[in-house]
């Protein structure tokens, strides 16, 4: 009999929780078998990078207990500095060619030390009618940054099997779920960072990482009403009254988000006016901060699209009794990025 299978676990490690997630082919489709999240202390991992790595693992490896998950190959993204993900046009070669001229070339079109960084590249599917040429992704990583996470999953007894780029996990998991190819903007709001990728054609054409984020929304909490983080964060996901202070409160939500969608606006401006004859056909919203009440309405508004809260495991198989569907559909946006990853199948 044919082995069936097997998909890794996704494991998103953000600034704020970690989010894991486990997949099963169903058909054409998904079976959501495990899906949860725990939140990491203040600090912990920064601007992408492992500050505890201890912490980090003894709360993943929780998560693993918790769920019951007993495969140990995981998939994780980075982004942030660490990462840099640029697109080259070079003359038509081989794949083997390629391999040889970037490990050669790759110094030119990246700044970091070439010897400090993994590198990996990807064809592009050619959007040009030009064939001698061919536009390749090139993706160069931190090895520092990318060794301590390899090293704190393998202390908790976990094998990565995959390394990707919280881009193109959100990528992936859209199309794969939403089955086209329509031009669109991801935004993915988390709580330390917001990721905007223009998917047209099929591919990223701008990727921007931009510090802004739910954090912001708790710090202006703590600091206009003098409160501790933790009310504030109650405050802020509506958990609490803020009673007297609600006028503040609200203030302070739509300066954040007009920021927000500054931002997003700036960068769908910027695509609009390069790509005229390619209009984007939605925004896509994920991570916590994309739960923020109203705001998929307001970015409508103000950028004229579609707006979509991705719930990535709207048409998956869910068995009810052991996964409640109101807990999913809540934390479906956050999960997006460790669902991208759980859809990847595992090397053997
Ligand atoms: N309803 C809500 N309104 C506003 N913020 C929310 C809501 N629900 C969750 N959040 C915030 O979303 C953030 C967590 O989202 P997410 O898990 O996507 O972040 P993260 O991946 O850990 O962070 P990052 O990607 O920035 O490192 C937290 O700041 C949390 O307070
Ligand atoms: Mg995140």
């Amino acid at each position: 009999m044919a082995k069936k299978e097997q998909l890794i676990t996704g494991v998103d490690i953000g600034s704020h929780a970690v989010k894991i997630c486990q997949l099963q082919k169903a058909g054409k489709g998904y079976k959501l078998l495990a899906v949860g999240s725990s939140t990491l202390p203040p600090g912990v991992v920064e601007d992408g990078v492992l500050q505890e790595p201890e912490v980090v693992g003894k709360v993943i490896a929780a998560l693993f207990k918790n769920l019951k998950i007993k495969n140990p190959k995981v998939g994780i993204s980075i982004s942030g500095y660490s990462v840099i993900v640029k697109k080259i046009n070079l003359e038509y070669m081989s794949d083997e060619e390629l391999s040889e001229y970037i490990s050669a070339e790759a110094e030119q079109y990246i700044p970091f030390d070439i010897h400090d960084v993994y590198l990996d590249f990807q064809k592009l599917p050619s959007s040009s009618q030009e064939n001698d040429r061919s536009d390749i992704m090139l993706v160069a990583a931190k090895k520092e940054v990318i060794d301590d996470y390899l090293l704190m999953l393998k202390e908790q007894k976990l094998k990565p099997v995959l390394v990707d780029v919280d881009g193109f996990a959100l990528e992936n998991i859209w199309e794969e779920m939403s089955g086209n190819g329509e031009n669109i903007a991801l935004v993915d709001i988390g709580a330390s960072k917001m990721n905007i990728n223009i998917i047209s054609e099929g591919v990223s054409v701008l990727a921007r990482d931009i510090v802004v984020g739910s954090n912001q929304l708790t710090d202006q909490l703590v600091n206009a009403l003098d409160i501790e983080e933790e009310e504030a964060e109650k405050i802020k996901l509506g958990m609490t009254s803020a009673e007297e202070h609600q006028e503040t409160v609200e203030e302070i939500f739509t300066q954040t988000c007009t920021q927000w969608v500054l931002e997003i606006k700036k960068a769908i401006d910027l695509y609009q006016a390069n790509n005229p004859d390619k209009p984007l056909k939605a925004l896509i919203l994920s991570g916590g901060g994309a739960k923020v009440k109203g705001l998929t309405a307001y970015i409508g508004r103000e950028t004229g699209l579609d707006v979509i809260l991705f719930n990535p495991f709207e048409a998956m198989i869910v068995d009810e009794k052991k996964i409640d569907r109101q807990y999913l559909d809540s934390i479906a946006p956050e999960m997006a990025i460790a669902a991208g990853l759980a859809i990847r199948q595992a090397a053997f």
